[in-house]
């Protein structure tokens, strides 16, 4: 058995003695007795000071000319390359995402360092003409100070790395608070980002939990030390991360859950939609928070999408991550005991299929072809819901994990109504053949990101990323969009004329005639 390791917070380069006092078990979930780490985990002071500390090494961060900071990123980028497999392999045992996916993950941090390097030679400003003579009008992006950075463990690696690759490349200082049961793989990515050339003191790694989390970020936010916080995670934790900021007049990037509908339109083409419905609902044991929520169908292919999509996922393969799987177990304990809870929301009116049983897969609740022994995991049967009402929790609700709801539709206005209803707007899909009804859908969607015939789950790493609604406050993150999350603008005027020039006062004036007609022509 590989050996468990001991991890505890690093800050300015140094682990950190003390803490909270509480040990934290980070388990392989496909075998929840073997423990990937045992991490000692910070108190609120800690994070506070590691903020602190991020605050007095940013200074000297952003004097570093900024093609220079491209280089590093670029290092990184390499770096996480050469170590891809090694990499992806401990997310897989530490979160049990198969083996293919978690690839897939480190291949998206690779993406966006790609992107990235060449932004430190760009970073553009933009020189503007003054409205008088003898002055210049300027603008420069300029990095916000400190952010800190707090992430969830379903993309333990790839998510985190679309905050820390932008907010380093543009100067900023990081503390970043990884979710607790997916440390080892924060601590390995951390470690690449240190050997590529981040000075040790501009990306603190703070290991802690929810609440001293808050606290933490609380106190830094009172002692000015904190200028930008990103989060990912549910959209209740989310809420109040967005409270604390308006009390400091922060606005934080904010990306959480979903309940991602994909309408299927009589003309679609069926079995592209059951392997786009397949691989979003139940990729990543539905755990992503791009995967689909509800499939919205028309009546008139509802029976047989539905004959079909229930065939595809009997015969998905389930089981150990490590195998050609379509997904393995529920991510941490914590997240099967949520699932359980959503099972609690089945009722009468509902028609269960996709699976031999439904909740936890054991000897005497087998699934058939599972690959590996259940016993070792939490591992899940899939669930595809029928008959799905909108009144229905578990239509409201994002369920993360393997469950897909289906409801009906007539005209196409009524599924976009439905798809909105929820009040989430992170991810919409639409499968059709026809044209209008995609751009209509586009049109009439409340997400900030649509797929058109494709899964809701996927996005490439260099659109912006993000959502409205319960899904986020309208904050992007990716591309060239997030370059606003991590500098702000700032604007410089210059006047070289030798006297004061007053703006809207001493503008030069130019006389019009604005009664000028054209001679009128013959016949007109
Ligand atoms: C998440 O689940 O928080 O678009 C992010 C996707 C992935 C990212 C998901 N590239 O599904």
């Amino acid at each position: 058995m590989v050996p468990m390791q001991q991890l505890a917070s690093v800050i300015d380069g140094a682990v950190i003695e003390g803490g909270s006092g509480v040990e934290y078990s980070s388990r392989n979930p496909s075998r929840t007795d073997e423990v990937v780490a045992s991490v000692r985990l910070a108190s609120a002071e800690d994070f506070r000071r590691a903020a602190e500390s991020a605050r007095r090494a940013q200074r000297d961060w952003a004097q570093v000319p900024a093609p220079v900071r491209g280089r590093v990123i670029a290092n990184l980028g390499r770096l996480v390359e050469a170590n891809k497999t090694a990499l992806a392999a401990l997310v897989t045992r530490e979160i049990g995402k198969p083996a293919g996916e978690a690839l897939g993950e480190v291949q998206e941090i690779v993406d966006t360092c790609d992107f990235f390097l060449g932004e430190g030679r760009r970073l553009y400003g933009q020189t503007v003409p003054s409205e008088m003579p003898d002055k210049q009008l300027f603008t420069f992006r300029v990095p916000v100070g400190v952010a800190a950075v707090i992430t969830a463990g379903n993309f333990p690696v790839a998510v985190p790395s679309w905050y820390l690759v932008p907010a380093l490349l543009c100067g900023n200082a990081v503390v970043w608070k990884p979710a607790e049961y997916a440390a080892a793989s924060a601590e390995a990515f951390a470690q690449l980002a240190w050997r590529a050339g981040v000075p040790a003191g501009v990306l603190n790694l703070v290991f802690a939990d929810g609440p001293a989390t808050y606290d933490g970020l609380e106190q830094a936010l009172v002692a000015g030390v904190v200028d930008k916080v990103g989060f990912t995670g549910s959209s209740a934790v989310g809420t109040r991360i967005g409270e604390l900021c308006g009390r400091h007049l922060q606005s934080p990037c904010l990306e959480l859950g979903g309940k991602n509908p994909m309408v299927i339109t009589p003309d679609a083409e069926l079995d592209l939609a059951v392997e786009g419905a397949l691989f979003s609902g139940y990729g990543t044991a539905g755990q992503r928070c791009t995967s689909l929520g509800s499939v919205i169908v028309h009546a008139d292919v509802h029976d047989e999408f539905v004959r079909r999509f229930d065939a595809a996922v009997r015969a998905a393969r389930i089981g150990e991550p490590t195998g050609d799987v379509l997904y393995g177990p529920l991510l941490d304990e914590k997240f099967a005991d949520g699932f359980e809870k959503v099972l609690g929301w089945i009722a009468a009116h509902h028609r269960v299929l996709g699976s031999s049983a439904v909740g936890r897969i054991t000897a005497s609740a087998p699934r058939d072809g599972f690959v590996g022994d259940p016993s070792t995991g939490l591992y899940y049967h899939p669930v595809v819901l029928d008959g799905v009402r909108p009144g229905d929790e578990v239509f409201q609700q994002e369920t993360f994990g393997p469950l897909v709801g289906v409801t009906t539709y007539r005209e196409l206005d009524e599924a976009i109504e439905l798809a909105n209803a929820p009040g989430y707007g992170l991810s919409a899909a639409i499968y059709t053949t026809d044209p209008k009804s995609a751009f209509r859908f586009r049109a009439g969607i409340g997400a900030g990101m649509v797929s058109v015939n494709n899964s809701t789950s996927g996005a490439e790493a260099h659109l912006p990323f993000g959502g409205n609604g319960r899904s986020g406050n309208g904050s992007r993150q990716s591309g060239i969009w997030v370059l606003d999350q991590f500098t702000r603008w700032q604007s410089m005027n210059w006047d070289y004329s030798g006297k004061l020039q007053k703006a809207q006062m001493d503008v030069a004036t130019v006389e019009p005639d604005l009664d000028y007609r054209l001679p009128s022509q013959p016949g007109s």
